[in-house]
């Protein structure tokens, strides 16, 4: 049979590295997908370097819509990124009766829902396993491997850059910005971070992950995103004296409703840094590594471990779409594996739940005047708010000049505070008054934690 052929738009990083996997072991893929798998086309700016990179065998034009066009390319490959000229040429691949792998979890967790629309609407597959933790193949083991199981959580760090900025803080002691700096210098975070470091990056693929979990719409619209841009190295060896370590985790929950409680069904879907106890597999992660622990009712606990970009990696997922569409791209649409996992006629309405309503624990640092009666008030009012206390420990401040009599300072302290899980409206009243208190120097620092149990 004739090899299928693929039509890649975008030959960068990921680009290149699909074309060279793809050759390199083309007879093992053939051997796995029953016929060959050729990139013919590429579409690229740089039309220059790309013909250099692919060689004379393969057409290179400046135009995508010359791929789409083409009648002989049966798979597009998407791989220019951002929600703008990308969303247009994947919907014109779709109207042109191609199947689409992209790599563009901005544009699914954004579009999804019209794309996954058109693309069923037109009988083709759109395949994104590159979209979330690169090489990790996790859009399979949820959609698949994990078929039988309702799902309960997922909590993921799946954003290399940030991963790779905290666990150098841990490390080596210092704070964001230096190694922000440090991090660009090695390329391990761009120019522009923006995208990684406020937790946008890892909420594109939370959302992604959710979706497919439970079963409901892509929404990253109903996402909870927060960065690392403002985590100190202080807290960092707080939690580190805790038995915590903290991470950059992208969590979705499926939650039931406890009237006692005041909270109602539904899904959380968050981005925040969070202590994990440092005796969890996933809390030992470091450097730009991703890894995602499912928890299944069926299966327990499932963690799966690898790199969450670079090229060979990312191609490694690429390519895996592009074998899964050549085996089934004949099968009759209502027996391929759906977009979302479950059947787009079964989808639940479960909403996301605003921030306020999410449950979790958390660690606070309070910098207090170390006076009397000051954890006294601080306790008090966590009491009042029905905030159960797990662990406080009070800490000398490091930076903290003790000689009163020559400075005039107020001697200060920090006090640490570990709580039980609570309502998070509950936590955001009771830090409100925490901070009216004269005695609270600074601007209390609040990190959730998550026991992942
Ligand atoms: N910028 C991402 C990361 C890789 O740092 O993990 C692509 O999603």
């Amino acid at each position: 049979m004739k090899p299928i052929q693929v039509g890649l738009l975008g030959i960068g990083v990921v680009g290149s590295g699909t074309f060279n996997v793809l050759k390199r072991n083309q007879e093992e893929i053939k051997r796995r997908a029953g016929r060959g798998i050729e990139i013919t086309m590429v579409a690229d700016l740089n039309v220059a370097r790309a013909q250099e990179l692919v060689g004379p065998g393969v057409t290179v034009v400046s135009d995508a819509r010359a791929v789409i066009a083409n009648p002989d390319i049966d798979i597009v490959i998407e791989l220019i990124g951002g929600y703008g000229i990308a969303k247009t040429l994947v919907l014109e691949a779709i109207a042109a009766g191609k199947h689409v792998v992209t790599a563009n979890k901005a544009l699914l967790a954004v579009h999804g829902t019209e794309i996954f629309a058109a693309a069923s609407a037109k009988g083709v597959m759109v395949a994104f396993e590159a979209a979330v933790a690169g090489g990790i193949p996790i859009i399979k083991a949820l959609r698949e491997g994990l078929t039988a199981n309702r799902i309960q959580w997922i909590a993921g760090i799946i954003n290399g850059t940030t991963n790779f900025i905290l666990s150098e803080m841990r490390d080596k002691g210092l704070d964001f910005g230096v190694v922000l700096k440090e991090a660009q210098r090695l390329g391990y975070a761009e120019a522009d971070p923006t995208f990684d470091i406020e937790g946008v990056d890892a909420a594109h693929k939370a959302t992604l992950m959710s979706a497919i979990a439970f079963g409901v719409p892509v929404q990253f619209d109903k996402a909870y995103i927060e960065g690392i841009t403002k985590l100190g190295a202080t807290d960092i060896k707080y939690a580190e004296q805790l038995g915590y370590r903290i991470k950059l985790l992208g969590i979705t929950k499926r939650r039931a409703g406890d009237a006692a409680k005041g909270t109602t069904d539904g899904i959380e879907l968050r981005v925040h840094p969070c202590l994990i106890p440092t005796k969890r597999l996933i809390a030992n992660v470091e450097g730009a590594m991703n890894a995602v622990v499912v928890q299944g009712d069926a299966v327990g606990t499932t963690l799966y471990y690898g790199k969450g970009a670079g090229s060979e990696p990312t191609a490694s997922a690429v390519i895996a779409d592009l074998v899964d569409i050549t085996r089934l791209h004949t099968a009759d649409a209502a027996h391929r594996v759906p977009h979302l996992a479950f059947q787009p006629s079964a989808m639940s309405n479960l909403p996301v739940l605003p921030m306020g309503e999410v449950v979790t624990s958390y660690y606070l640092r309070l910098r207090v005047a170390d006076e009397t009666g000051v954890l006294a008030k601080v306790t008090g009012i966590l009491a009042e708010a029905g905030i159960s206390i797990d662990a406080v420990l009070q800490r000398e401040a490091d930076e903290v000049v003790k000689d009163i009599a020559t400075t005039g300072q107020v001697p200060q302290t920090d006090v640490i505070i570990l709580t039980h899980d609570c309502v998070e409206a509950r936590m955001n009243t009771a830090i409100a008054l925490m901070q009216a208190l004269p005695s609270v120097l600074e601007p209390i620092t609040r990190i959730r934690k998550e026991e992942l149990a």
